[in-house]
Protein backbone atom coordinates (compact mmCIF):
# COMPACT_ATOMS: atom_id res chain seq x y z
CA UNK A 1 0.00 0.00 0.00
CA UNK A 2 1.11 3.62 -0.89
CA UNK A 3 -0.03 7.18 -0.13
CA UNK A 4 0.48 10.10 -1.72
CA UNK A 5 -0.18 13.28 0.53
CA UNK A 6 0.07 16.15 -2.07
CA UNK A 7 -0.83 20.27 -1.94
CA UNK A 8 0.18 20.11 1.66
CA UNK A 9 -0.11 23.38 3.16
CA UNK A 10 2.99 23.49 5.34
CA UNK A 11 5.07 19.94 6.32
CA UNK A 12 6.43 20.43 9.64
CA UNK A 13 9.17 18.68 12.01
CA UNK A 14 11.33 17.60 8.82
CA UNK A 15 14.74 16.56 10.21
CA UNK A 16 17.61 14.67 8.82
CA UNK A 17 18.13 11.06 10.75
CA UNK A 18 20.55 12.11 12.62
CA UNK A 19 18.52 14.75 14.96
CA UNK A 20 17.85 13.02 18.06
CA UNK A 21 17.07 15.61 20.58
CA UNK A 22 16.82 19.63 20.10
CA UNK A 23 17.66 22.07 22.65
CA UNK A 24 18.32 25.63 23.73
CA UNK A 25 17.97 28.16 21.05
CA UNK A 26 17.47 25.38 17.96
CA UNK A 27 13.73 24.75 19.87
CA UNK A 28 13.36 27.86 18.25
CA UNK A 29 13.09 26.80 15.42
CA UNK A 30 11.07 24.01 13.18
CA UNK A 31 12.16 23.03 10.05
CA UNK A 32 9.25 22.98 7.36
CA UNK A 33 8.61 22.25 3.60
CA UNK A 34 5.91 25.07 2.04
CA UNK A 35 3.33 23.35 -0.42
CA UNK A 36 5.02 20.00 -0.05
CA UNK A 37 4.36 16.59 -0.59
CA UNK A 38 4.86 13.52 1.27
CA UNK A 39 4.86 9.85 0.26
CA UNK A 40 4.48 7.13 2.54
CA UNK A 41 5.03 2.92 1.62
CA UNK A 42 2.76 0.58 4.46
CA UNK A 43 4.05 1.51 7.38
CA UNK A 44 6.91 4.08 6.49
CA UNK A 45 7.94 7.38 5.49
CA UNK A 46 9.93 7.17 2.02
CA UNK A 47 9.78 10.64 0.11
CA UNK A 48 8.61 14.19 0.64
CA UNK A 49 9.45 18.00 -0.75
CA UNK A 50 8.18 20.77 -2.75
CA UNK A 51 5.05 20.30 -4.82
CA UNK A 52 7.11 21.97 -7.94
CA UNK A 53 9.86 18.59 -7.43
CA UNK A 54 6.95 16.10 -7.53
CA UNK A 55 6.98 15.14 -10.74
CA UNK A 56 4.44 12.43 -12.08
CA UNK A 57 5.02 10.64 -8.70
CA UNK A 58 1.67 8.66 -7.68
CA UNK A 59 0.36 6.27 -5.46
CA UNK A 60 -2.52 3.98 -4.42
CA UNK A 61 -4.22 5.82 -2.70
CA UNK A 62 -3.93 10.06 -2.66
CA UNK A 63 -5.26 13.12 -0.14
CA UNK A 64 -5.20 16.48 -1.23
CA UNK A 65 -4.04 18.30 1.74
CA UNK A 66 -4.80 21.74 0.52
CA UNK A 67 -4.70 24.49 3.28
CA UNK A 68 -3.95 22.23 5.89
CA UNK A 69 -1.08 21.45 8.00
CA UNK A 70 0.91 18.30 7.85
CA UNK A 71 2.79 17.47 11.24
CA UNK A 72 4.27 13.91 13.00
CA UNK A 73 1.94 12.81 15.97
CA UNK A 74 2.12 13.91 19.28
CA UNK A 75 4.68 11.57 21.49
CA UNK A 76 3.08 11.64 24.91
CA UNK A 77 6.00 10.42 27.15
CA UNK A 78 4.19 10.49 30.43
CA UNK A 79 0.68 8.84 31.65
CA UNK A 80 -1.11 7.12 33.70
CA UNK A 81 -3.98 6.15 31.66
CA UNK A 82 -3.92 2.51 32.93
CA UNK A 83 -6.35 3.32 35.91
CA UNK A 84 -9.89 2.14 37.56
CA UNK A 85 -12.61 5.04 37.89
CA UNK A 86 -12.25 8.53 38.36
CA UNK A 87 -11.94 10.54 41.26
CA UNK A 88 -14.57 13.36 40.66
CA UNK A 89 -15.39 13.57 44.26
CA UNK A 90 -12.03 14.79 44.92
CA UNK A 91 -12.04 17.04 42.49
CA UNK A 92 -15.24 18.79 44.01
CA UNK A 93 -13.24 18.56 47.99
CA UNK A 94 -10.90 20.38 46.35
CA UNK A 95 -12.92 23.44 44.65
CA UNK A 96 -14.32 23.33 48.12
CA UNK A 97 -10.89 24.24 49.80
CA UNK A 98 -9.12 20.77 50.29
CA UNK A 99 -5.60 20.57 48.81
CA UNK A 100 -4.12 17.54 46.80
CA UNK A 101 -2.18 17.18 50.47
CA UNK A 102 -5.20 17.05 52.64
CA UNK A 103 -6.29 14.70 50.53
CA UNK A 104 -4.21 12.19 50.20
CA UNK A 105 -3.35 12.47 53.77
CA UNK A 106 -6.92 11.39 54.71
CA UNK A 107 -6.12 8.47 52.58
CA UNK A 108 -7.59 9.85 49.01
CA UNK A 109 -5.15 10.32 46.20
CA UNK A 110 -3.14 7.39 44.60
CA UNK A 111 -4.49 4.72 47.75
CA UNK A 112 -8.13 5.73 46.77
CA UNK A 113 -7.17 4.80 42.87
CA UNK A 114 -4.99 1.56 44.00
CA UNK A 115 -8.19 0.21 46.25
CA UNK A 116 -10.44 1.04 43.42
CA UNK A 117 -7.99 -0.51 40.80
CA UNK A 118 -7.42 -3.66 43.18
CA UNK A 119 -11.22 -4.63 43.42
CA UNK A 120 -11.47 -4.27 39.07
CA UNK A 121 -11.02 -7.14 36.89
CA UNK A 122 -8.25 -6.67 34.32
CA UNK A 123 -11.05 -7.22 31.71
CA UNK A 124 -12.66 -4.20 33.00
CA UNK A 125 -9.15 -2.29 33.47
CA UNK A 126 -8.16 -3.39 29.71
CA UNK A 127 -11.61 -1.93 28.82
CA UNK A 128 -11.97 1.19 30.32
CA UNK A 129 -7.83 1.80 29.24
CA UNK A 130 -8.67 1.20 25.67
CA UNK A 131 -11.58 3.52 26.03
CA UNK A 132 -8.75 6.23 26.93
CA UNK A 133 -6.40 5.31 24.60
CA UNK A 134 -8.64 5.46 21.76
CA UNK A 135 -9.83 8.74 22.39
CA UNK A 136 -6.05 10.39 22.44
CA UNK A 137 -4.98 8.62 19.77
CA UNK A 138 -7.69 10.65 17.91
CA UNK A 139 -6.61 13.92 19.53
CA UNK A 140 -2.88 13.05 17.54
CA UNK A 141 -1.07 11.02 19.99
CA UNK A 142 0.84 8.04 17.66
CA UNK A 143 3.55 7.35 20.87
CA UNK A 144 2.53 6.82 24.66
CA UNK A 145 4.15 5.81 27.83
CA UNK A 146 2.00 4.59 30.43
CA UNK A 147 3.05 3.53 34.16
CA UNK A 148 2.04 1.29 36.96
CA UNK A 149 1.79 2.57 40.13
CA UNK A 150 -1.99 2.13 40.91
CA UNK A 151 -1.70 -1.40 42.37
CA UNK A 152 0.75 -1.02 44.98
CA UNK A 153 0.80 -5.25 45.39
CA UNK A 154 2.74 -7.61 43.89
CA UNK A 155 -0.38 -8.99 42.21
CA UNK A 156 -1.87 -5.49 41.25
CA UNK A 157 1.15 -3.98 39.41
CA UNK A 158 1.00 -7.02 37.56
CA UNK A 159 -1.92 -6.65 36.56
CA UNK A 160 -1.66 -3.06 35.33
CA UNK A 161 1.57 -4.31 33.24
CA UNK A 162 -0.39 -6.83 31.41
CA UNK A 163 -3.02 -4.35 30.73
CA UNK A 164 -0.07 -2.03 29.00
CA UNK A 165 1.23 -5.18 27.05
CA UNK A 166 -2.40 -5.86 25.61
CA UNK A 167 -2.85 -2.01 24.81
CA UNK A 168 0.62 -2.49 22.65
CA UNK A 169 -0.15 -5.83 21.13
CA UNK A 170 -4.21 -4.36 20.10
CA UNK A 171 -3.71 -0.92 19.15
CA UNK A 172 -1.33 0.42 15.94
CA UNK A 173 0.58 3.46 18.05
CA UNK A 174 4.34 2.61 19.93
CA UNK A 175 3.39 1.43 23.73
CA UNK A 176 6.37 1.94 26.48
CA UNK A 177 6.00 0.98 29.53
CA UNK A 178 6.85 1.86 33.14
CA UNK A 179 6.73 0.23 36.28
CA UNK A 180 6.53 3.20 38.66
CA UNK A 181 5.64 0.24 41.83
CA UNK A 182 6.97 3.23 44.18
CA UNK A 183 3.94 5.67 43.66
CA UNK A 184 2.67 6.03 47.34
CA UNK A 185 3.42 4.12 50.67
CA UNK A 186 0.46 1.51 50.91
CA UNK A 187 -1.78 1.66 54.10
CA UNK A 188 -0.18 -1.76 55.01
CA UNK A 189 3.36 -0.36 55.06
CA UNK A 190 2.41 2.85 56.60
CA UNK A 191 4.81 2.62 59.70
CA UNK A 192 6.96 0.50 57.49
CA UNK A 193 8.08 2.36 54.62
CA UNK A 194 11.54 0.97 53.91
CA UNK A 195 9.30 -2.34 53.90
CA UNK A 196 8.03 -1.63 50.68
CA UNK A 197 11.00 -0.48 49.10
CA UNK A 198 12.12 -3.64 49.90
CA UNK A 199 9.01 -5.53 48.43
CA UNK A 200 9.75 -3.26 44.96
CA UNK A 201 13.41 -4.28 45.20
CA UNK A 202 13.72 -7.46 46.01
CA UNK A 203 10.43 -8.42 44.24
CA UNK A 204 8.61 -6.35 42.28
CA UNK A 205 11.67 -5.20 39.99
CA UNK A 206 12.97 -8.54 39.79
CA UNK A 207 9.52 -10.15 38.83
CA UNK A 208 8.24 -7.15 36.47
CA UNK A 209 12.08 -7.56 34.49
CA UNK A 210 11.57 -11.35 34.50
CA UNK A 211 8.68 -11.15 32.38
CA UNK A 212 9.51 -8.21 30.41
CA UNK A 213 6.86 -6.05 31.32
CA UNK A 214 8.59 -2.44 31.41
CA UNK A 215 11.32 -0.85 29.79
CA UNK A 216 11.55 2.05 32.79
CA UNK A 217 11.71 1.99 36.43
CA UNK A 218 10.20 5.63 38.06
CA UNK A 219 9.71 6.44 41.75
CA UNK A 220 7.68 9.26 43.29
CA UNK A 221 10.59 11.10 44.99
CA UNK A 222 8.28 13.62 46.42
CA UNK A 223 8.14 14.59 50.40
CA UNK A 224 5.92 11.95 52.24
CA UNK A 225 6.11 9.61 49.30
CA UNK A 226 9.88 8.50 48.48
CA UNK A 227 12.72 10.20 49.36
CA UNK A 228 16.68 10.43 48.05
CA UNK A 229 17.55 7.54 49.76
CA UNK A 230 14.76 5.40 48.59
CA UNK A 231 15.26 6.75 45.26
CA UNK A 232 18.72 5.97 45.10
CA UNK A 233 17.93 2.37 46.24
CA UNK A 234 14.92 1.75 43.28
CA UNK A 235 16.95 3.56 41.26
CA UNK A 236 20.01 1.18 41.62
CA UNK A 237 17.95 -1.98 41.89
CA UNK A 238 16.19 -1.59 38.38
CA UNK A 239 19.51 -0.34 36.82
CA UNK A 240 20.69 -3.82 37.82
CA UNK A 241 17.42 -5.48 36.58
CA UNK A 242 17.98 -3.56 33.39
CA UNK A 243 15.08 -1.16 33.80
CA UNK A 244 16.30 2.56 32.78
CA UNK A 245 15.22 5.54 35.60
CA UNK A 246 12.31 8.12 34.19
CA UNK A 247 10.97 9.66 37.42
CA UNK A 248 8.80 11.76 39.03
CA UNK A 249 10.60 14.57 40.92
CA UNK A 250 10.30 17.99 42.12
CA UNK A 251 6.28 18.23 41.63
CA UNK A 252 6.05 20.14 44.91
CA UNK A 253 9.43 20.18 46.67
CA UNK A 254 12.86 20.62 45.25
CA UNK A 255 15.49 18.52 47.66
CA UNK A 256 17.96 17.40 44.86
CA UNK A 257 15.83 14.50 43.25
CA UNK A 258 16.82 15.98 40.20
CA UNK A 259 20.45 15.56 41.06
CA UNK A 260 19.85 11.80 41.84
CA UNK A 261 18.01 11.31 38.36
CA UNK A 262 21.08 12.84 36.63
CA UNK A 263 22.98 10.50 38.78
CA UNK A 264 21.74 7.23 37.65
CA UNK A 265 21.45 8.59 34.33
CA UNK A 266 17.77 9.12 34.09
CA UNK A 267 16.35 9.03 30.62
CA UNK A 268 13.57 11.54 31.66
CA UNK A 269 13.25 13.74 35.13
CA UNK A 270 9.14 14.64 35.41
CA UNK A 271 7.20 17.74 36.76
CA UNK A 272 9.35 20.35 37.76
CA UNK A 273 7.13 22.42 39.01
CA UNK A 274 9.24 23.75 41.65
CA UNK A 275 12.95 24.14 40.30
CA UNK A 276 16.36 25.92 41.77
CA UNK A 277 19.56 26.80 40.21
CA UNK A 278 21.36 23.63 41.46
CA UNK A 279 18.87 21.36 39.63
CA UNK A 280 19.12 23.39 36.38
CA UNK A 281 23.13 23.14 36.96
CA UNK A 282 22.56 19.86 37.74
CA UNK A 283 20.49 18.98 34.15
CA UNK A 284 23.90 20.65 32.00
CA UNK A 285 25.60 18.63 29.94
CA UNK A 286 23.70 15.41 31.19
CA UNK A 287 21.70 12.78 29.11
CA UNK A 288 18.54 13.59 30.49
CA UNK A 289 15.61 14.91 29.39
CA UNK A 290 13.64 17.62 31.69
CA UNK A 291 9.78 17.09 31.25
CA UNK A 292 6.97 19.60 31.86
CA UNK A 293 3.21 18.99 32.35
CA UNK A 294 1.29 21.77 32.21
CA UNK A 295 -1.84 20.17 32.10
CA UNK A 296 -1.56 19.00 35.55
CA UNK A 297 -0.12 22.53 37.06
CA UNK A 298 -3.50 23.55 35.04
CA UNK A 299 -6.28 21.29 37.06
CA UNK A 300 -4.43 21.76 40.60
CA UNK A 301 -3.20 25.28 40.43
CA UNK A 302 0.44 24.68 40.92
CA UNK A 303 3.42 26.33 39.79
CA UNK A 304 4.12 25.56 36.07
CA UNK A 305 7.44 24.07 34.97
CA UNK A 306 10.13 26.88 33.85
CA UNK A 307 10.35 25.58 30.92
CA UNK A 308 11.79 29.36 29.38
CA UNK A 309 14.53 28.68 32.10
CA UNK A 310 15.67 25.14 30.60
CA UNK A 311 15.21 26.35 27.48
CA UNK A 312 17.74 29.77 28.43
CA UNK A 313 20.34 27.45 30.08
CA UNK A 314 20.63 25.79 26.70
CA UNK A 315 18.73 22.46 27.76
CA UNK A 316 16.24 20.92 25.78
CA UNK A 317 12.11 20.15 27.19
CA UNK A 318 9.83 18.09 26.53
CA UNK A 319 5.87 18.23 26.98
CA UNK A 320 3.66 15.48 27.89
CA UNK A 321 0.40 14.85 29.46
CA UNK A 322 0.57 13.24 32.82
CA UNK A 323 -2.77 11.86 31.89
CA UNK A 324 -4.19 10.24 35.76
CA UNK A 325 -7.65 10.48 37.62
CA UNK A 326 -5.89 12.83 40.34
CA UNK A 327 -3.95 15.96 39.03
CA UNK A 328 -4.74 15.15 35.38
CA UNK A 329 -7.81 13.55 33.68
CA UNK A 330 -6.83 14.78 30.57
CA UNK A 331 -4.89 13.15 27.99
CA UNK A 332 -5.16 15.86 25.24
CA UNK A 333 -2.03 17.01 24.15
CA UNK A 334 -3.16 19.69 21.97
CA UNK A 335 -4.42 21.45 25.71
CA UNK A 336 -1.05 20.78 26.83
CA UNK A 337 0.67 22.32 23.69
CA UNK A 338 -1.41 25.94 23.54
CA UNK A 339 -1.14 25.43 27.66
CA UNK A 340 2.75 25.63 27.07
CA UNK A 341 2.92 29.16 25.06
CA UNK A 342 0.37 30.31 26.88
CA UNK A 343 1.56 29.61 30.59
CA UNK A 344 5.01 28.62 30.14
CA UNK A 345 6.10 31.00 27.18
CA UNK A 346 7.19 28.74 24.30
CA UNK A 347 6.72 29.63 21.37
CA UNK A 348 5.04 27.70 18.88
CA UNK A 349 7.81 26.00 17.08
CA UNK A 350 9.41 25.15 20.78
CA UNK A 351 6.10 23.45 22.16
CA UNK A 352 5.98 21.78 18.85
CA UNK A 353 9.68 20.15 18.99
CA UNK A 354 8.87 19.69 22.70
CA UNK A 355 5.80 17.40 22.30
CA UNK A 356 7.27 15.54 19.47
CA UNK A 357 11.21 14.76 18.63
CA UNK A 358 11.31 15.61 21.74
CA UNK A 359 8.68 13.64 23.28
CA UNK A 360 10.10 10.29 21.34
CA UNK A 361 13.64 10.79 22.86
CA UNK A 362 11.96 10.60 26.46
CA UNK A 363 10.58 7.70 25.83
CA UNK A 364 13.72 5.84 23.70
CA UNK A 365 11.84 6.03 20.57
CA UNK A 366 13.48 8.83 18.73
CA UNK A 367 15.06 6.88 16.05
CA UNK A 368 11.20 5.89 14.73
CA UNK A 369 9.31 8.41 15.56
CA UNK A 370 8.69 12.63 16.12
CA UNK A 371 9.75 13.95 13.10
CA UNK A 372 9.01 13.60 9.04
CA UNK A 373 12.63 11.77 8.17
CA UNK A 374 12.63 9.44 5.68
CA UNK A 375 12.87 5.47 7.03
CA UNK A 376 10.67 6.58 9.99
CA UNK A 377 6.86 5.46 10.63
CA UNK A 378 4.49 7.13 8.82
CA UNK A 379 2.66 8.63 12.31
CA UNK A 380 1.10 12.12 11.08
CA UNK A 381 -2.12 14.66 12.12
CA UNK A 382 -3.22 16.38 8.76
CA UNK A 383 -4.93 19.59 10.24
CA UNK A 384 -7.77 21.00 9.15
CA UNK A 385 -7.81 24.56 6.93
CA UNK A 386 -5.76 26.59 9.31
CA UNK A 387 -4.27 29.79 8.47
CA UNK A 388 -0.36 29.10 10.26
CA UNK A 389 0.63 26.57 13.11
CA UNK A 390 0.92 29.36 15.27
CA UNK A 391 -3.46 29.04 14.97
CA UNK A 392 -3.19 25.50 16.50
CA UNK A 393 -1.84 26.62 19.87
CA UNK A 394 -3.48 30.41 19.81
CA UNK A 395 -7.13 29.31 19.00
CA UNK A 396 -7.01 26.99 22.22
CA UNK A 397 -9.61 24.15 23.32
CA UNK A 398 -10.44 23.52 19.90
CA UNK A 399 -9.82 20.58 17.96
CA UNK A 400 -7.68 21.39 14.88
CA UNK A 401 -7.06 17.92 13.60
CA UNK A 402 -8.83 16.24 10.43
CA UNK A 403 -7.20 13.47 10.01
CA UNK A 404 -4.60 10.91 12.39
CA UNK A 405 -2.42 8.62 10.27
CA UNK A 406 -0.94 5.82 12.42
CA UNK A 407 1.87 3.02 10.49
CA UNK A 408 0.50 4.51 7.01
CA UNK A 409 -3.65 3.63 7.96
CA UNK A 410 -5.92 6.68 7.93
CA UNK A 411 -7.87 6.24 11.59
O1 LIG B 1 2.11 12.42 38.09
N1 LIG B 1 2.58 12.78 41.18
C1 LIG B 1 2.37 11.59 41.21
N2 LIG B 1 1.58 10.88 40.40
C2 LIG B 1 0.59 11.43 39.54
C3 LIG B 1 -0.70 11.73 40.21
C4 LIG B 1 -1.20 10.62 40.99
C5 LIG B 1 -2.62 10.74 41.43
O2 LIG B 1 -3.03 11.73 42.06
O3 LIG B 1 -3.34 9.77 41.17
C6 LIG B 1 1.16 12.62 38.82
O4 LIG B 1 0.68 13.76 38.95
FE1 LIG C 1 2.73 11.34 36.58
Amino acid sequence: MSLLIKNIKELLQVRDSNISVIKGKEMKILPSIKNAYLLIDHDTIVDYGSMDDILDLTAEEEIDASGKIVLPTWCDSHTHIVYAGNREQEFVDRINGLSYEDIANRGGGILNSAEKLQNTSEEELYTQSAHRLRNVIKLGTGAIEIKSGYGLTVEAELKMLRVIKRLKKEFPVKVRATLLAAHAVPKEFKNNKSGFVDLVVNKMIPEVAKEKLATYIDVFCEKGYFDLEDTERILKAGLEHGLVPKIHVNQFNAFGGIGVGVKYQALSVDHLEELNQNDIEALKGSQTMPVALPSCSYFLSIPYTKGRELIDAGLPLALATDYNPGSTPSGNMNFVISTACIKMKLTPEEAINAATLNGAYAMGIENMYGSITKGKKANLIITKEVPSYGFLPYAFGDNHIDQVIINGQII
